[in-house]
């Protein structure tokens, strides 16, 4: 990403350098630990399923051809994504967000005054059963399933129940 920043304000976009200095600590700081900490994850939820393991290894040796991947590659390797995805539902590394209200609101049937600090467990969102009624565990196949009719999203998430990214 850095280099993206750097190719772009070489080819004449106006970035300076004191901002690619804030995106370069933002990239340490909010990029580093998160992306360690998925990938821990990913590799602890690969071990407990080997099934899983090896047909992300197929799916990566038949688009690969045994290469390392580039950025063009991403778009095709689907069931990666969805692994990802998967790992990131039941171990968000950014597992709750904070907000505080600027002014009076309701949400969810709940009054939260102005001024009030509202923190969102975004883990707790995603293990949610009520929000999957009938799901447990891990469902990368219920993904693969719904990728194959055309959507990575499985029919029965609700609206905003996926958070691993999402500011609200
Ligand atoms: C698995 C990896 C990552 C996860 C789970 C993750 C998660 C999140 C979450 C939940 C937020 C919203 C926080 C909030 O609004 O309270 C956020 C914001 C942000 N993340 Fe990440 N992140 C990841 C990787 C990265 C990487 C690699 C970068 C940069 C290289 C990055 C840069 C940022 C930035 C700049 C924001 C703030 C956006 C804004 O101004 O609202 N993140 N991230």
């Amino acid at each position: 990403m850095l280099a993206l920043l750097l190719e772009a304000q070489q080819s004449g976009v106006q970035i300076s350098d004191e901002l690619i200095r804030d995106e370069a600590t933002t990239f340490l700081l909010g990029g580093h630990e998160t992306t360690a900490i998925a990938l821990a994850w990913v590799w602890h939820l690969l071990a407990q399923h080997p099934d899983v393991e090896e047909r992300l290894a197929k799916h990566l040796e038949v688009e690969l051809c045994g290469r390392p991947p580039r950025f063009e590659d991403l778009p095709r390797l689907a069931y990666l994504q969805q692994v990802l995805r998967e790992s990131l539902r039941l171990y968000p590394p950014a597992w709750y967000m904070t907000r505080r209200a600027d002014r009076d609101v309701e949400i969810g049937g709940y009054r939260v005054p102005k001024g009030v600090n509202v923190v969102m467990d975004i883990w707790a969102v995603h293990a949610a059963t009520t929000l999957r009624p009938g799901e447990g565990g891990v469902r990368v196949k219920v993904r693969a399933r719904a990728s194959r009719q055309g959507s990575t999203v499985p029919s029965r998430r609700k609206s905003g129940s996926y958070r691993a990214f999402v500011a609200a």
